[in-house]
């Protein structure tokens, strides 16, 4: 298939010509990319089950892993939910439009396979002018999952979505970079305490400061096999090369890495390494050095993640040291889609 593309300027009319094109190519079931401020997502009518269908192919996405439902008004979360609780509405109040997907009884409307089946439907408002101005032409709820094949990197450009997807969809919107760089928090507030699904966008600390008590699905800090969350059980944001996560006293780390760079660059081995500006001249004899932020300020990081992982396979890394960041603020989210790109492999010092 032929896939159309737009390049639009970060703030847009509702009655710019191309979003009146996107808007009635959606209401006619075509599937399409667009940037939001965490990720680029890819989005159908989430009313429309033949549209939401062609999402989960085009990604070779499994269709036990359910859709975030993206909204622009909040007549459009009534359409979706059955209700909205107290707790709910504080969370919608501080932090829509925003990086924070919430969990709600589904109405019946909503497809079972935005849902995977499920009785619960994700909902986020996302905080982008192109996606809501898209969303409110459209008059549609879309269900978007994030717009990379399943298992790479989510996509922060309209680059990376093209790379994966193009000839595969019917659209693309090139709004530019996105800011987050991590999808959205996913937050369940239907059992007795709330519980993050998947750490992102809004952190547990903001959430807390909301709500009072907020746990974690013990799934992601390791100490439970089957997370709550579908999606967080699958190996995501996959590099080619072999990737591993170095922990432990700030100046070992420095001296570990250096000599595994001599190491498996004898045995002909291109090194890459993830870190942030602290340490950014410590690793001479990398091939590769991305380095984003400061220990003391992660959101950089957290922002140029996911490009980086794909820069190192355009640049044919074979073996990536990623340092670990602190697992508070937006660092445990960096920490929880590090850990899924090395498939858990740590290097403890
Ligand atoms: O920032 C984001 O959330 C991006 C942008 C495009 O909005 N979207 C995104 O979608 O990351 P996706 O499909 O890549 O991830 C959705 C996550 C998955 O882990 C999925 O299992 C979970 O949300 N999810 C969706 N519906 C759910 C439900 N009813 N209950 C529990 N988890 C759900
Ligand atoms: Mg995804």
């Amino acid at each position: 298939m032929t896939t159309m593309f737009w390049k639009l300027p970060h703030q847009v009319d509702i009655k710019h010509p191309d979003i009146v094109e996107i808007a009635k190519r959606l209401r006619q079931g075509e599937i399409i990319a667009f940037p939001t401020e965490t990720v680029y997502g890819l989005g159908a009518n989430a009313l429309d089950a033949k549209a939401v269908a062609k999402i989960f192919v085009a990604k070779g996405r499994p269709s036990d892993n359910p859709l975030i439902v993206h909204i622009a008004t909040m007549e459009q979360l009534a359409l979706l939910v059955e209700e909205i609780d107290e707790n709910s509405r504080k969370l919608i109040e501080h932090f829509w439009p925003g990086p924070l997907t919430i969990i709600f009884k589904k109405k019946e409307m909503v497809s079972e396979l935005v849902t995977a089946g499920l009785n619960t439907v994700a909902v986020r408002m996302p905080n982008h002018p192109i996606a809501l101005t898209i969303i409110e032409a459209a008059n549609l709820p879309i269900a978007a999952p994030s717009a990379n094949r399943s298992g790479k990197p989510s996509p922060t450009t309209a680059e990376h979505v093209f790379n994966d997807l193009n000839g595969k969809i019917d659209g693309i919107v090139d709004g530019g970079p996105t800011g987050v760089g991590v999808e959205s928090t996913v937050i369940d507030l239907t059992g007795d305490v709330p519980m993050v699904l998947r750490p992102g966008g809004v952190t547990i600390e903001e959430l807390q400061e909301v709500l009072g008590e907020v746990k974690l699905d013990p799934a992601i800090v390791g100490q439970k096999e089957q997370p709550r969350s579908p999606g967080m059980k699958y190996r995501h944001y996959a590099p080619t090369g072999e990737m591993w996560i170095v922990k432990g006293d700030d100046r070992e780390i420095i001296k570990k890495i250096n000599s595994l760079i001599k190491e498996k660059s004898l045995i002909g081995k291109k090194v890459g390494i993830l870190t942030t500006n602290d340490h950014r001249e410590s690793f001479q004899e990398a091939d590769l050095i991305l380095a984003y932020g400061t220990k003391d300020n992660l959101y950089p990081l957290a922002e140029h993640l996911y490009e980086a992982l794909r820069i190192f396979d355009l640049n044919g890394i074979d073996y990536i040291l990623a340092e670990a960041v602190e697992e508070k603020g937006i660092g445990l989210a960096i920490m929880n889609r590090l850990k899924k790109a090395a498939g858990e492999k740590f290097i403890q010092i």
